[in-house]
């Protein structure tokens, strides 16, 4: 029995390609592991607040020297690190925009990459992540092709996503593209074809 924590970023609520093959993943993996948990947080309908001056004070503040004032504004922040902590396969919707990220999945990482919390950081051993044994899957959508070929350097997305991720010990990520999703009927039925097949064996793994 595993927890999934499936996070969603996709502004679509219809027609995402991220939000389609993350469902079926995860429909295909409760049907092989029954006894699975899910959680749910959708970043596009309930997104997180941007990083303030008063959030950034608080998450440097130790702890036991919190105000009442600190205590409400880490509030959040604990209980998305606790959600990630808590679970044993993370499952990523993720969307391109501008080669990157969606700003709502960037405010996520900005809640969750937090020094003496997911990651320590000292002059002799550097930063050394501390979320460690989980694995993580990207289904990742983009309209044009980045896995190969000349748009390869500009691929800020799943490149961004392993170092973020990896920096705080996500190093377990297996990526599945849906790329290619602008270029016409048959990039799409490639992709998509070819997303269901690693869907498939990685469900039922
Ligand atoms: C605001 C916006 C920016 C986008 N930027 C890019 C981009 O830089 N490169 C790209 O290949 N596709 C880009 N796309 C296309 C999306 O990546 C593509 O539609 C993908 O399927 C979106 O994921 P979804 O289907 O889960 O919503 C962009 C789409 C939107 C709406």
């Amino acid at each position: 029995m595993a927890t999934v924590l499936h996070i969603s970023s996709s502004v679509r609520s219809t027609g995402s390609t991220s939000r389609q093959l993350a469902a079926e993943f995860l429909s295909q993996r409760k049907a092989s592991h029954p006894g699975d948990i899910i959680i749910e947080r959708d970043l596009a309908t309930v997104p997180v607040p941007h990083l303030t001056e008063q959030m950034m004070g608080a998450f440097f503040t130790p702890v036991e020297q919190h105000s009442p004032e600190q205590a409400e504004t880490v509030q959040l922040s604990d209980a998305l690190v606790a959600e990630l902590l808590g679970a044993d396969i993370i499952v990523l919707g993720v969307p391109m925009y501008n080669f990157s990220i969606s700003s709502t999945l960037k405010a996520w990482i900005d809640h969750v990459i937090r020094v003496g919390v997911t990651f320590s950081y000292s002059a002799d051993a550097g930063p050394v992540g501390k979320v460690a044994g989980k694995k993580v899957y990207l289904f990742i959508a983009r309209g044009g092709v980045y896995s190969e070929g000349p748009a390869q350097s500009m691929d800020f997305q799943e490149a961004y996503l392993r170092a973020a991720l990896g920096f705080i010990g996500l190093t377990d990520v297996t990526a599945i593209r849906a790329e290619g999703l602008a270029m016409g009927e048959s990039a799409v039925e490639a992709a998509l074809s070819g997303s269901r097949r690693l869907i498939e064996q990685f469900a039922a793994a």
